[in-house]
C-alpha cells in the first residue's frame, strides 16, 4: 500500500476480482415509524426520504439500511460496492456467468449492475467507498490502573454508537447454491462453515471475518444486520440502552467461536435482530484464509446465555 499526497488508497488485492463492501440493504417494513425508533434507539441516524427511512452511521450521509412500507418484513435488495475499474469486469463476468442483469428497481435508480441471486434477493453492485476496513480494527479496553475507581457511573455511563455495517446474515434455503453463487458471481470467499447450517464469507480485498454470511432455512431471509462498536463495554452499554428503552429481547452478551466477535443481538419489531459486535476477526487483502468445516455445536458461541428458542426462525417464512 502506498501513500499519495496524504490519500491512503484502499487496500486491494491486485487482479482478483470481487466486491469489497456491503453497501446497503434495503427492506419494507410495515411500519417505518416503529422502524425509526428501533433503529434510532440502536444508536444510528434516521432521515426521512419521500415515503422511505433511511438509515446511516452517525454523521454519516449514506444510509447503510432504506426502509420502505409494505405489507410485512421482507428483503427488498442488498446493494454491494466495487472499485470503479471493476465494474466493466463485473459486467462482463455477469454476462459469462450467465446471470440476467436487470433494470434497477422504481425508486433506487442507479447505473449499478442489478441482477437477482439464486434465492430471487435483487441485487446490485455499483461503486462506493471501502467502508469494509482495511487492517484489523483495535479492540479498546478500559486502562488497568490502581488507585482510581473506573467505572462511570449507571447514570453517566454513554453509550458508544456503532461505527460502521460490519455483516448481514442472510436466511437461505439451499447453503451451498448461495456459497457457490457468492463465491463464483460475486466474488467472496468462504470463512467457515458448520456443515450445512451456517457459512461465513468475506471480502478479497481486506475484510471482516465475514461480509456476508448464510443460514438454512425453508426460504430467504434477513436474520440480522450487524453494527461494530469499538469495545466490549460499549456491547453492554448498547445492550442495556435498548432494554432501558424497551427492546429486552434477544441475545448476548456472547462471544461468537466462528469470526470470535462479541456480541449482543437485539430483537428487532419484526423476529430479526440488529447485532452489536466488537473485535471480529479479520482477514488482510493479501492473506488467504485457510476455510475450515466445524462442528455446529462446537462453533455457535464460547460463552454466553442460552439462545432464545426461536434465535434462528425466520419470520420472513413463517409466523409461528
Ligand atoms: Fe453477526
Amino acid at each position: 500500500m502506498t501513500q499519495t499526497g496524504g490519500f491512503i488508497p484502499a487496500t486491494r488485492r491486485p487482479g482478483v476480482l470481487g466486491v469489497h463492501s456491503v453497501r446497503r440493504l434495503a427492506m419494507t417494513v410495515p411500519d417505518v415509524e416503529v422502524a425509526r425508533r428501533f433503529y434510532s434507539d440502536f444508536g444510528l441516524d434516521t432521515v426521512a426520504q419521500g415515503a422511505n427511512l433511511d438509515v446511516s452511521i452517525q454523521g454519516q450521509a449514506a444510509p447503510c439500511i432504506t426502509i420502505a412500507d409494505g405489507p410485512r418484513k421482507r428483503i427488498h435488495h442488498l446493494s454491494l460496492a466495487a472499485f470503479e475499474d471493476d465494474i466493466p469486469r463485473f459486467t462482463s463476468h455477469l454476462r459469462e456467468c450467465g446471470v440476467e442483469r436487470l433494470a434497477p428497481p422504481p425508486g433506487f435508480e442507479s447505473n449499478g449492475l442489478w441482477f437477482r441471486d439464486p434465492d430471487g434477493m435483487l441485487v446490485e453492485i455499483c461503486v462506493a467507498l471501502k467502508t469494509t476496513p482495511d487492517r484489523k480494527t483495535p479492540a479498546l479496553w478500559p486502562a488497568s490502573t490502581a488507585n482510581s475507581a473506573r467505572a462511570p457511573s449507571r447514570t453517566g455511563a454513554s453509550k458508544p454508537p456503532p461505527t460502521r455495517m460490519s455483516h448481514i446474515l442472510f436466511f437461505t434455503p439451499e447453503l451451498d447454491r448461495a456459497v457457490k453463487f457468492y463465491t463464483q458471481v460475486i466474488g467472496l470467499r468462504l470463512s467457515d462453515r458448520a456443515g450445512d447450517e451456517i457459512a461465513f464469507m468475506h471480502g478479497v480485498h481486506g475484510s471482516d471475518h465475514h461480509l456476508i454470511a448464510f443460514v438454512k432455512s425453508e426460504g430467504p431471509g434477513l436474520h440480522h444486520c450487524s453494527f461494530d462498536v469499538p469495545s466490549l463495554e460499549a456491547v453492554g452499554l448498547g445492550a442495556k440502552a435498548m432494554a432501558d428503552k424497551g427492546h429486552q429481547r434477544g441475545w448476548g452478551m456472547g462471544r461468537h467461536v466462528l469470526g470470535s466477535n462479541y456480541f449482543h443481538y437485539v430483537r428487532d419489531p419484526w423476529g430479526s435482530y440488529a447485532e452489536y459486535s466488537c473485535d471480529m476477526d479479520f482477514v488482510a487483502a493479501d492473506y488467504d484464509w485457510e476455510a475450515h468445516d466445524n462442528k455446529a455445536e462446537d462453533a455457535f458461541y464460547v460463552w454466553g446465555p442460552t439462545p432464545p428458542i426461536d434465535f434462528a426462525r425466520n419470520y420472513e417464512v413463517s409466523d409461528e
